[in-house]
C-alpha cells in the first residue's frame, strides 16, 4: 500500500488542527516541522514592518534554518506539506524543508490556513522551488483548507498512489 506522510509547520495551531485531520483521512504519518530558531509573538507581528516575518518574508528567495529533525522520506510515496500562508506566500522555512527532502520520484501536495488569501502565489512559489532543486516531483494543486468539507474536497482531487 502506498505510504503517505503529513508534514506540517504551525505557529498558533491552526494549521496543526487541520494537519491532523488531513493525516488521519489519508491514513498518514504526521511530523511537525520546527524552525531552529522559534518565532515569538513579536516575530509574528505582521502591521511591524520590521519584524522578523515581515523582513523574512519580503527578502526576495531567502531561506529560514530549520531545526534538524526532518525524517528519513524514502520508504513514502506521497509527501504533504501543511503551512499558513504569510504574505501571501508559505513561510520562507518551507523552501529550506523543500530543498532538505529529496522530492525526486514523490507526489507532493500542499496545503495552507489563511485569513483569506488563497493558495495560488503560493502554488507559483511552490513550484518555482521545486524546479530549483531540479526535483522530478509532480506537484498537486494546493488548497487553503479551513474546515472538513474544504478538506474532503481536497483530498478527492489528490494524485496520489
Ligand atoms: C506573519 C504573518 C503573515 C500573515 N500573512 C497573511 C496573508 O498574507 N494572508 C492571509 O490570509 N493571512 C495571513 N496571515 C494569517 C495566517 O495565515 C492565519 O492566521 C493562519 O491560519 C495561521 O496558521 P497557524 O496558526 O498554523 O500558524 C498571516 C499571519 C502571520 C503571522
Amino acid at each position: 500500500m502506498a505510504e503517505t506522510l503529513v508534514l506540517y509547520y504551525s505557529a498558533t495551531n491552526t494549521t496543526k488542527k487541520i494537519a491532523e485531520q488531513v493525516a488521519q483521512k489519508l491514513n498518514a504519518d504526521i511530523v511537525e516541522i520546527h524552525p531552529a530558531q522559534p518565532y515569538t509573538a513579536a516575530d509574528l507581528n505582521w502591521h511591524d514592518e520590521s519584524s522578523r516575518t515581515t523582513v523574512e518574508q519580503h527578502e526576495h528567495n531567502s531561506r529560514v534554518d530549520i531545526k534538524d529533525d526532518l525524517p528519513d522520506i524514502t520508504n513514502y510515496d506521497n509527501i504533504v506539506i501543511g503551512h499558513p500562508i504569510w504574505w501571501a506566500i508559505p513561510p520562507r522555512m518551507i523552501s529550506t524543508v523543500i530543498d532538505h527532502l529529496d522530492l525526486n520520484g514523490k507526489n507532493l501536495a500542499l496545503f495552507a490556513t489563511s485569513s483569506g488569501t488563497n493558495y495560488k502565489r503560493s502554488q507559483s512559489y511552490v513550484e518555482r522551488t521545486i524546479d530549483e532543486n531540479g526535483y522530478d516531483t509532480k506537484v498537486n494543486q494546493g488548497a487553503i483548507l479551513n474546515n472538513p468539507r474544504q478538506i474532503d474536497g481536497w483530498i478527492d482531487s489528490l494524485n496520489f498512489k
